[in-house]
């Protein structure tokens, strides 16, 4: 028996290279190991979205992100929160098992009310939501960023009250905090964040690639030279990353094969100082590996993602329906 998986899918706008080697792939590497469960957040978008073109649009595009970059719908099961009313039933389940001084030590509600920002009821419970989502499935395994690992304990909390209330139920999620290939860096040598402006799309088109590729900033202000002067002083081998160019280098190696990693750094090495030929080679090398995604985003219908959704909320309210049933049972509801 493999082991149950459920994450939760926020849309976050425009999709960059980032988020691609963060995030999408160290969750395309490692789903088809576990019974995966790929739920998008509607819910809990509704607690900060108030537009309702943006809320539709995102749903949409959320899940063709995930199915152009190769998730297969047929490998797990991809559904909306707020397509499965089993959630909403068990977070009033979990709302009810917690106090409100524990959740006001959120650190999502205690950065809004340190800011000034109006929370809502929602945002305030966002956690027991997120914890029926989990709960619901009996879920072995979360894998989310590092920030959410406050939300999985809170899930936790959640089961254990419950748990320890009215007789073991439910099963205790664990987080499995996905390393991806740690910060990749965007135009400008920064943390690539659709925030800064310094992102490489990952559907972008190849106008969209080289525009990015010729904002690269090239002038690291170290040479060669410097470098093997400052190994030598530190007495520390030249390691095989290439002191100029390095914004380049750093995006370049992402798109090229482990075993390619080599040739690539000669190539570097073999064109110090020629920026214009490396920029090509990144673009050329970059819209190889965004085009077929791209391309098969393009190609994915509305119509189409409304019946991966319709198929997976059935196979999801199948696993979940159990589940509550059995949580009804045991608080006294089920006469
Ligand atoms: P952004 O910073 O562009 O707003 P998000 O905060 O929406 O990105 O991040 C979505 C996911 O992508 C998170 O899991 C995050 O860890 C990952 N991610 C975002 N930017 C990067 C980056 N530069 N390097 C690695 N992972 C990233
Ligand atoms: N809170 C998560 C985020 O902001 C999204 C989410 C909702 C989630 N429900 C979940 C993640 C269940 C994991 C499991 O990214």
């Amino acid at each position: 028996m493999k082991k149950r998986l459920l994450t939760g899918l926020q849309s976050s706008g425009t999709l960059h290279i980032g988020n691609y080697f963060g995030a999408l792939k160290p969750f395309l590497d490692i789903y088809e190991e576990y019974e995966s469960f790929l739920m998008v957040a509607d819910y809990h978008a509704l607690t900060t979205l108030r537009d309702k073109n943006e809320m539709h649009e995102n749903i949409i595009n959320v899940v063709k992100d995930y199915l152009a970059v190769g998730i297969d719908p047929q490998k797990c099961v991809i559904f909306r929160q707020s397509d499965n009313q089993d959630h909403v039933e068990l977070g009033w389940v979990f709302n009810c098992m917690v106090t409100v001084p524990f959740l006001m030590q959120a650190h999502a509600y205690k950065d809004k009310v340190a800011k000034g920002v109006e929370a809502n009821a929602g945002l305030f419970t966002y956690p027991m939501l997120q914890a029926a989502d989990i709960a619901l499935y009996d879920t072995d395994v979360v894998p989310v960023g590092e920030d959410q690992r406050q939300h999985l304990e809170y899930s936790r909390e959640a089961v254990g009250k419950f748990n320890r209330t009215f007789g073991e139920v439910l099963k205790e999620p664990k987080e499995m905090i996905l390393s991806g290939v740690g910060v990749v860096s965007g135009t400008d040598g920064e943390k690539m964040s659709k925030s800064k402006g310094n992102i490489i799309p990952l559907f972008g088109t190849k106008e969209e690639i080289t525009k990015a590729v010729m904002s690269i900033v090239t002038d690291s202000g170290k040479t060669m030279e410097d470098a093997i002067a400052e190994s030598v002083a530190t007495n520390q081998a030249v390691v095989r990353s290439i002191p100029f160019a390095k914004n380049l280098f750093s995006i370049h190696k992402l798109i090229k094969p482990d075993d390619e990693y080599n040739d690539l750094f000669d190539f570097y090495m073999a064109n110090e100082n020629n920026y214009k030929n490396l920029k090509m080679t990144l673009i050329e090398d970059l819209e190889a590996f965004i085009a077929p995604m791209r391309e098969k985003r393009e190609k994915i219908t509305n119509e189409e993602v409304k019946e991966v959704l319709a198929d997976g909320v059935r196979r999801a309210k199948a696993v979940s329906g159990e589940t509550l049933g059995k949580v009804r049972e045991a608080i006294g509801i089920a006469l």
